[in-house]
């Protein structure tokens, strides 16, 4: 089993946060995820003025991880700037359950508040590959 350096994957997040394209928010959120292979790949969070295009800094992170060829994520820090810790959207705990279902997810805020939680806590009865298999068609 494989430790995982939280501490060194929030301020990789932190550093992601500061790099997010939110001038429509002004809500910046930053993402960190530590692959099998050791590898740390960050993301912030990416608007657009067509805002549905907006993209969140959790599938930001996760997106370049795959892109880059990774497969095993291990952990995903997400940070935010809120006086609780960040709660991902419904999207993003959908490409957890997708990309990385077996990570630990830190959810963290800048003052140091922390959760370690799942995707599968953060998305119980999601949908995923095993309903299409099941599927009668
Ligand atoms: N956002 C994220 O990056 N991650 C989340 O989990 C929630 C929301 C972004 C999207 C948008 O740019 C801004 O925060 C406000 O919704």
């Amino acid at each position: 089993m494989t430790l995982v350096d939280y501490e060194a994957l929030a301020t990789a997040a932190q550093n992601a946060r500061n790099l997010a394209y939110a001038p429509y928010s002004h809500f910046q959120v930053g993402a960190a995820v530590l692959t099998a292979s050791g590898k740390i790949f960050c993301g912030g969070n990416i608007e657009n003025a067509a805002y549905p295009l907006t993209i969140c800094a959790e599938r930001v992170a996760l997106y370049s991880a795959y892109a880059a060829g990774e497969r095993e994520i291990l952990a995903l820090a997400v940070v935010t700037d809120t006086d609780d810790v960040a709660s991902p959207c419904g999207a993003c705990r959908q490409v957890m359950i997708e990309l990385s279902p077996q990570c630990g997810v830190l959810l963290l805020n800048m003052q140091g508040h922390q959760r370690l939680t799942t995707p599968h806590e953060l998305l119980p009865h999601s949908f995923g590959a095993t309903q299409l298999d099941e599927a009668h068609r």
